[in-house]
């Protein structure tokens, strides 16, 4: 078992990494604790419901089981107040503590509704895609998506513990894990490099979903993330560099519209395209933007941005949320494993955007 450690303003909570977690986690509820709503979707719930509430059963608990449609376009108000309503119905009170048992969606819309279900309750993340475990269950960003804008509206709210399987990452697409994937590189670009060498070495391993490497990838990923958001857990400045690629990524996802390219294979095409912006604004290498083009295909990412013109780009972009007085911020890398904030040109984005955005859609 690995366990990692996020440290917060009133202590820390854990991260506990297993093969085989789901099995024990009635240890993770509070004693305290006066009931337990899983909330889950359709299919993770379909997949691993009936096994968790079992083993919260154990505790001799009240157990809830709230399931909601599966996909990134019901990550909104309409879906939330179902939550809502189901904890309301239930009679839910405050030292009820709810399991978001799911991808980023789920997790990200549980730690939304408990941050604000009788002015906050208790939750438990325990991720089941990639991506969930090595990035949105961690550091308490929690958001649903408004029309005008991806994750426009939520809170920060950490969580009481994360719980990781690993096991149930076998059952996911291999389309989920590409896009998990772009964010485990991610790190390795931004604080690591000895990382991203592993990365580059172990590609075919993380691919093919072996125990180790992925187990590897999950802890070293919860680290880097961990040590960010105990250095700056609201993000008023370091934690904005866990957003390489994302400013680009944002806008493909809302440029195509939600859900055609994964999350993670838009942030995947936006590292390169944050690489090619570094090596125009800050002298990042050729040979390693290459590097960086080469990683985004092999892990199965695509790498070419779509091209909605220049102007629809930059609309896009300026609805980014680190955008400080209507200036697009960027994150760019001095050198692989070493990341800083700030403004670039317009000659720059220009510069990137042509070369970058020659997609279809
Ligand atoms: P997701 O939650 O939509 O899950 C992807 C798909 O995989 C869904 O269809 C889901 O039902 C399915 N699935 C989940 N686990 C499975 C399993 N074990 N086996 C089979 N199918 C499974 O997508 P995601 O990529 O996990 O998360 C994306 C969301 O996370 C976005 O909304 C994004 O904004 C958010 N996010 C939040 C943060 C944060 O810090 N809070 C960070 C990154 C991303
Ligand atoms: N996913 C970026 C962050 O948690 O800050």
């Amino acid at each position: 078992m690995n366990l990692v450690k996020v440290n917060i303003t009133n202590g820390f909570y854990p991260i506990n990494i297993e093969s085989g977690r789901l099995d024990y986690l009635d240890h993770s509820i509070p004693e305290d604790a006066t009931s337990i709503a899983i909330i889950t979707n359709s299919t993770v719930g379909g997949l691993y419901g009936k096994r968790v509430r079992d083993v919260l059963l154990r505790t001799g608990k009240n157990v809830f089981y709230v399931e909601l449609p599966d996909g990134e376009k019901y990550k909104d108000w309409i879906t939330l107040n179902k939550i809502f309503d189901s904890l309301l119905s239930f009679k839910l009170d405050r030292r009820a503590v709810l399991v978001a048992l799911g991808g980023g969606v789920i997790g990200d819309m549980t730690g939304f509704a408990a941050s604000v279900y009788m002015r906050g309750i208790r939750f438990i993340q325990v991720p089941t895609t990639l991506l969930a475990q090595v990035d949105s269950s961690v550091g308490g960003k929690t958001a649903i998506n408004h029309p005008m804008g991806k994750n426009m509206i939520g809170s920060f709210y950490q969580p009481i513990s994360v719980e990781i399987d690993t096991d149930v990452l076998t059952t996911l697409a291999p389309r989920e894990i590409s896009a998990g994937l772009a964010e485990v590189v991610k790190y390795g670009l931004i604080l690591d490099y000895d990382f991203w060498e592993w990365c580059e070495n172990n590609v075919n391993n993380l691919l093919g979903l072996d125990e180790i490497a992925i187990e590897y990838a999950v802890k070293r990923s919860c680290e880097l993330k961990s040590y960010i958001v105990g250095e700056d857990e609201k993000e008023s400045g370091i934690r904005a560099i866990l957003n390489l690629g994302h400013t680009f990524g944002h806008a493909i996802e809302s440029g195509l519209g939600y859900g055609k390219w994964l999350h993670g294979e838009a942030v995947g095409c936006g590292l390169v395209q944050a690489a090619e912006l570094s090596a125009y604004s800050i002298g990042f290498k050729e040979t390693d933007v290459a590097r960086v083009r080469y990683m985004v295909s092999s892990i199965g990412c695509p790498s070419k941005a779509p091209n909605f013109g220049l102007d629809r780009w930059l609309e896009l972009m300026l609805l980014d949320k680190k955008n400080d007085s209507g200036e697009i911020r960027f994150i760019l890398m001095k050198k692989i494993g070493e990341a800083v904030i700030q403004n670039v040109s317009n000659d720059a984005i220009e510069y990137v955007l042509n070369k970058t955005a020659t997609g279809l859609f």
